[in-house]
């Protein structure tokens, strides 16, 4: 991807591990993935919160959010949420660079390009399946536009025309049409928890 040839990579005395110490837990990045109206950005939300409490640093990128401002000039064809992700997946990889835990809240249809973004973060990279029936997200239609897809109003929608590719192998399936969000923010905590991305003596 880097065409200039003369850039080369700065290496900081501040290390990662340095930060990691500094902030008592390791880094990481919890990719939450699924339909739209799912629950990604309550759950991300959700969790973050608890880990805030427990002296966690966190950031969520929001689907929504981003495309307002760093991938504001992306559609959603399968090519420009291609790159959408790969941008996504760059930031984090800067977020864990600087300590943080970042939570994300993208619908991400494609598993290419959510494991390209595996590979990119390795051990890193958490994948949390939050699974949730179309018809129970198109129930919910919180935002109105599973109605305008069907319509035809919104074009490439994911789920109605557009693919979605469940993950094969995630670090955990949350299923928000069958069990609260309590028990979905237990269940991804306990797994970083394990993971060692939540403080020991919290
Ligand atoms: S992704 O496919 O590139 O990962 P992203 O998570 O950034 O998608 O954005 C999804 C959000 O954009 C949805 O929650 C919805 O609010 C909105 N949206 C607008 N148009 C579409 C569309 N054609 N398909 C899916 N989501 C859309």
């Amino acid at each position: 991807m880097n065409n200039q040839v003369e850039v080369v990579w700065h290496h900081a005395t501040v290390t990662r591990a340095r930060r990691e110490q500094l902030n008592g837990h390791r880094a990481g990045v919890v990719w939450f993935t699924g339909l739209s109206g799912a629950g990604k950005s309550t759950l991300a939300h959700a969790v973050e919160e608890t880990l805030h409490r427990r002296g966690c640093r966190t950031y969520v990128f929001d689907g929504d959010n981003v495309r307002h401002g760093l991938c504001a000039d992306l559609t959603f064809s399968i090519e420009d949420r291609k790159e959408n992700i790969r941008r996504i997946g760059e930031m984090t990889k800067l977020f864990a660079d600087a300590g943080v835990i970042a939570l994300t809240a993208f619908i991400s249809p494609l598993r290419a390009d959510r494991d390209r973004v595996r590979q990119l973060l390795g051990d890193d990279f958490v994948e949390v399946y939050v699974h949730c029936p179309l018809e129970v997200c198109e129930q919910r239609d919180v935002k109105g536009m599973y109605a305008k897809a069907r319509q035809g109003l919104i074009k490439e929608f994911t789920g109605i025309s557009s693919p979605y590719e469940a993950p094969e192998r995630p670090e955990l399936v949350v299923d928000t049409s069958a069990q609260d969000l309590d028990a979905s923010v237990r269940a991804v905590v306990e797994l970083l928890d394990a993971r060692g991305l939540v403080p020991r003596s919290a």
